[in-house]
């Protein structure tokens, strides 16, 4: 609708009567003018009241025009009348000018949906799960379904229980190969060099049978490509009446098919750990060529993951279990190592760099 158009026509009939009688009239239909813009609103219609009464072509302006024909008895009161009644329209004019601002931002408002959230951005960087974490989280969610219990320990421990119980008495040479981290001016204790030492805290604490797995840092004097002074290890250990090294096979290779898919194959080859006998070095069907050879398995087709074993029967002696009563597997694994053959990672070292570029590449969730 022309708000102009409508405004015009409310006041354009020809008014009667004496100069001052047609300012009076014009008076009461501006009042009813400016009621209309009021309920209208809108800025325009204020300009166009404004062109309508006080333009060159306005109502104001005639009767200004007009007033030069009057009569002389009529002049004073007619231009006094048109005068106040000019004046009167400026003056409401302005009003409405000002109230047309308020319109006009009411308006704006009134067209904009209220919004009472603060501004969020759509993502905000969550992290990631550190791959050492994801891949112990896998491997003990592996053992759990084959029956086992996370079972926990200290990393700073007695000598008794990471050499000397696991048949590593003081003078025995297979402590030199475990560069250890000893705790100064205290000789028996140290940082623990293998998770083996949970094995004697929980036959101490525990009664057979036991499913047990054990995941946790330990500590070597070491640093290189593939040596970190500090690493993750995993134990998994069985202790009951009647338990044979098919046991174990069959547990590592279910677990290993578990975590590295149906195809994967593990080994056995006949080695030496005090604690345990026979024992033996647990190699991987290696991840890279699949047992083709190449150079990360040095073209054995086999890399090396751990060692196992049945536990021996000085161990249980030394936490006087009754050993022949009693027989019972272990196997223990590097998590670091099996981060890196299950993310295909060639240095070690990155893991614990903390670097966002690497760690960023990883899931929240496992
Ligand atoms: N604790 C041994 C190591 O750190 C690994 C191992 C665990 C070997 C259990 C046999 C049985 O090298």
């Amino acid at each position: 609708m022309d708000h102009t158009e409508h405004i015009d026509k409310q006041s354009s009939a020809p008014l009667p009567g004496t100069l001052a009688e047609r300012a009076a009239a014009e008076a009461a239909a501006f009042t009813t003018a400016v009621a209309a813009t009021r309920v209208l609103r809108s800025p325009e219609s204020v300009e166009a009241l404004r062109l309508s009464y006080l333009g060159r072509k306005g109502k104001i302006t005639a009767l200004l025009e007009d007033l030069r024909n009057c009569s002389k008895e009529e002049r004073p009161a007619a231009g006094k009348a048109v005068n106040v009644l000019k004046q009167t329209i400026e003056r409401e004019i302005e009003l409405l000018k000002t109230e047309a601002g308020a319109w006009q931002v009411a308006a704006k408002l009134a067209a904009t949906p209220l919004d009472i959230h603060l501004p969020v951005d759509a993502w905000v960087p969550q992290g990631s799960l550190h791959p050492v974490t994801l891949i112990r989280r896998e491997i003990l969610g592996e053992f759990r379904r084959l029956g086992f219990t996370v079972y926990d320990g200290p990393e700073i421990d007695y000598d008794f229980y990471n050499f000397s119980s696991l048949n590593m008495p003081s003078d025995h040479p297979a402590r030199d190969m475990q560069d250890t981290f000893y705790i100064k001016e205290q000789d028996h204790l140290l940082l623990r060099t293998q998770t083996s030492n949970i094995q004697i805290h929980c036959l101490l604490n525990e009664k057979p049978p036991l499913r047990i797995v054990a995941p946790g840092r330990v500590f070597r004097v070491d640093s290189d490509p593939t040596h970190t002074p500090m690493f993750h290890q995993v134990e998994a250990f069985v202790v009951d009446r009647g338990i044979t090294f098919a046991h174990m096979k069959g547990t590592i290779d279910a677990f290993m098919k578990a975590v590295f898919g149906a195809n994967m194959k593990t080994r056995l080859r006949p080695s030496y750990f005090p604690f345990v006998e026979p024992g033996a070095e647990l190699d991987l069907q290696c991840v890279h060529c699949s047992g083709k050879g190449c150079r990360l398995c040095k073209q054995t087709g086999w890399l090396e993951v751990g060692g196992c074993g049945m536990i021996h029967p000085n161990v249980f002696e030394s936490v006087e279990y009754d050993s022949e009563a009693y027989t019972g597997f272990a196997f223990g694994f590097g998590i670091d190592r099996m981060a890196m053959l299950k993310y295909k990672l060639d240095d070690l070292r990155t893991l614990f760099e903390g670097s966002y570029s690497f760690l960023g590449h990883f899931p929240i969730f496992t």
